[in-house]
């Protein structure tokens, strides 16, 4: 990988067992290894998490929304500002389970970017990740929402998704690194898709729902 120091990002969506005492438990976890390999591991709480995590733990953390929207009258939204101030370091936007417009998608960019906020959109296929792209984000993350969640690894089972949308990434804005993900669960699916020239992965299940996701998440950082 060229010089960029791969991310394994760990969404923990609204999993029981990634709220609360749980999410310290995989943020302690999570700065364990980083701290023994070096490799930067980042968590992505529910809301509600964001400040503890990101006050207890040297690790980034990740938003899993934000909404385009300016401190005022928005009630139930999520305030990009307050996501800063609790100790984020960025968010995804447009995750498979959390669909935006594109108009709402480059807005969100455009917000995150303004406010020194990373930001990951997701995608679904090659051709959005070159839209997405072209919106100028930190990262985009392909993930086949076929394969989100089913145990079955993006790396292993549709290697080419991810070379297609390195290759479409790269061809739309260079400067826009790719993570993929859908099903990761160990080193060796790391390892190939930071082959293919991604610079890491996005995963949830194979951690979050682990006896032990300090074993796991060694395993993941294994290979690089
Ligand atoms: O955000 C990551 C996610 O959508 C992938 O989920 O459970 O297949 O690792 P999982």
């Amino acid at each position: 990988m060229d010089m960029v120091s791969p991310l394994i990002l760990v969404n923990l969506k609204t999993y029981q067992e990634g709220m609360g005492r749980n999410a310290h438990r995989i943020a302690a976890a999570a700065e364990t290894v980083a701290q023994e390999s070096g490799v930067v591991i980042g968590i992505a709480p529910a809301f509600t998490e964001i400040h503890p995590i990101s006050h207890h733990y040297a690790i980034p953390v990740y938003a899993q929304h934000i909404d385009a929207i300016t401190p005022g009258a928005h009630t139930g939204h999520i305030l990009p500002e307050a996501v800063r101030a609790a100790g984020a370091r960025g968010t995804l936007i447009n995750h498979s389970e959390r669909r935006l417009t594109l108009a709402d998608i480059d807005a969100c960019v455009q917000v995150a970017r303004r406010l020194n906020l990373e930001s990951v959109v997701c995608t679904n296929n090659d051709s959005t990740s070159a839209a997405a792209a072209a919106l100028g984000p930190d990262y985009v993350a392909v993930e086949p929402p076929e394969l989100i969640g089913s145990g079955v690894s993006v790396s292993k089972a549709d290697p080419g998704i991810i070379e297609r949308s390195v290759n479409a990434v790269r061809s739309v804005n260079p400067d826009v690194k790719v993570l993929t993900g859908a099903g990761i669960q160990s080193g060796e699916c790391v390892k190939i898709a930071v082959d293919l020239g991604t610079c890491g992965v996005l995963l949830a299940s194979s951690v979050v729902k682990a006896d032990d996701p300090e074993a796991v998440l060694r395993d993941l950082v294994s290979m690089l």
